[in-house]
């Protein structure tokens, strides 16, 4: 039912252009005032000041799933809401997050003063062998000697993988791995299953005197490693229901959504503190607007944790619900004054409903919106799902991205806006009541024709 009402609005916008723009629009959309006065409903409303003052509070500490950070950010967000009047829900889950418990060296018997960090998906154990120095763990540089050894290995030319595989196949017991040139700190990738060898890792500095001192004595080293293992972390999605006026009820919803978290030790204003602005923006817009589809505006948490928030979500919809959603608009980074323009990605790179509104919202407020192909945020598990989804975002990227520079002086009120109006616009288009009644083009302008873009990030 609801389908057939929705198609018949695409149709009917179709109808109203043979080359693909509407009628009336013939020459430059933004210079039709009807069609522009199509969006003003909401897009006067936008007040850019109330964005950016949620990206500062929310960008002034960082926010990593399943921590305190995260948990004020997502407190806030519902207290945003609940003021706006909408009923809200906290809807918790689980991830499982690497902990490295307590690591220690020995060498001669002696405690290895230098830092040591538990190896990402190392397993625990405690072993003693002679230290071998294997270069860069190439299975050129891995010989036979190191069976029943620990090997010191340098970071660098081989996945992390490939290096502890090769000293495992010729049978070493343990691996101490240190920074290669120009590495710091202990960002070192990961052990794999099966890989069940106590593995660690120290600064080059101290991996370079290790090099030395093999070269003029026999070191006996002991690996040991404790407690380490995932733990189970607690993340948020916050959701807040606006239910479409009574009489009107197409029994569609439209799902505009964000990401809330932020990567470790990141203050994450345009990652994703703009979207999430953006969220609350529209949601202070619409909370007064009648409409004839139920919108719902989410937060996700644990996005940058891979997509965990997004994919609970999408799978606690029951297929009732996928069926009658429409369309889910993903904001992730609107807000970045040294990103390129602003596009729209699709996982399989075609378009659907929601890129089909958002370039005939961009053509008629500032410029057509091209679309690319691009999994990478919270629209992926609605796509797996069958809604339409697409990510709004700007590309090329800023050289911030997950940085502790992405803060709150990079963030632009003008890229914030016009992502704003063009979302707003086109979500406005599906939920209005008075579509469809398209009969006329200054009611309801028509589709667009946008192009696909192979733009780089
Ligand atoms: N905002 C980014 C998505 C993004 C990054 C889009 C780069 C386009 C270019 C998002 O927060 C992110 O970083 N996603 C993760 C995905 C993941 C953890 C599954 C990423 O891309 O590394
Ligand atoms: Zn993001």
């Amino acid at each position: 039912m609801y389908r057939k009402t929705f198609t018949a609005l695409l149709v009917a916008g179709l109808a109203l252009s043979s080359s693909g723009l509407p009628a009336e629009a013939g020459n430059k959309p933004t210079d039709n005032p009807s069609a522009h006065a199509f969006d003003n409903k909401v897009i006067k409303k936008i007040n850019v000041d109330n964005m950016y003052n949620n990206i500062a509070k929310l960008s002034a500490q960082p926010r990593e799933a399943g921590t305190e950070g995260e948990y004020n950010a997502v407190q806030y967000i519902k207290s945003q809401f609940e003021q706006l009047g909408y009923e809200t829900e906290l809807q918790p889950f689980t991830f499982p997050e690497w902990d490295g418990g307590d690591s220690s060296i020995l060498l001669n018997d002696q405690v290895f003063d230098g830092g040591v960090h538990t190896f990402s998906g190392s397993v625990n154990g405690n072993v003693t062998a002679p230290l071998v120095y294997v270069g860069l763990g190439s299975t050129e540089e891995v010989s036979n000697d190191v069976e029943g050894k620990i090997a010191l290995i340098e970071r660098g030319s081989y996945s992390f993988y490939d290096k502890i595989q090769h000293v495992l196949d010729k049978g070493a017991v343990g691996v101490i791995m240190f920074n290669g040139d120009g590495n710091t700190g202990y960002q070192f990738g990961s052990a794999y299953e099966g890989q069940d060898i106590p593995a660690v890792a120290i600064s080059r500095e101290d991996g370079l005197k290790l090099v030395n001192r093999l070269e003029n004595e026999n070191v006996t080293a002991t690996v040991n490693v404790e407690n380490a293992g995932n733990v189970d972390k607690t993340s948020y999605n916050v959701i807040a229901k606006k239910k479409p006026h009574p009489n009107k009820d197409t029994g569609q919803i439209t799902m505009i959504g964000a990401h809330h978290d932020s990567v470790h030790g990141g203050p994450g204003a345009n990652d994703d503190a703009s979207g999430v602005s953006a969220v609350l923006e529209l949601a202070r817009i619409m909370a007064k607007t009648p409409t004839d589809t139920e919108l719902r505006f989410v937060t996700f948490g644990a996005e940058e944790k891979g997509l965990v928030g997004s994919y609970h979500y999408a799978s606690t919809l029951s297929e009732e619900e996928v069926e009658k959603t429409v369309a889910h608009f993903q904001l992730d980074m609107i807000g970045s004054r040294d990103a390129g323009d602003l596009i729209m990605f699709t996982p399989d790179g075609e378009k659907n409903l929601v890129t089909d509104f958002g370039a005939a919202a961009g053509a008629r407020i500032s410029e057509v919106v091209e679309y690319g192909q691009l999994g990478r945020s919270d629209h992926v598990p609605f796509f797996e799902r069958g809604i339409p989804a697409a990510l709004f975002i700007h590309a090329p990227l800023e050289p911030w991205y997950h940085s502790p520079d992405d803060t709150l002086d990079k963030i632009s009120k003008e890229k914030l806006q016009e992502v704003a109006e063009i979302v707003g616009a086109a979500v406005y288009q599906i939920a209005r009541p008075d579509t469809p009644a398209l009969e006329n083009a200054r009611v309801a302008p028509g589709p667009v024709d946008y192009e696909y873009d192979d733009r780089p990030l």
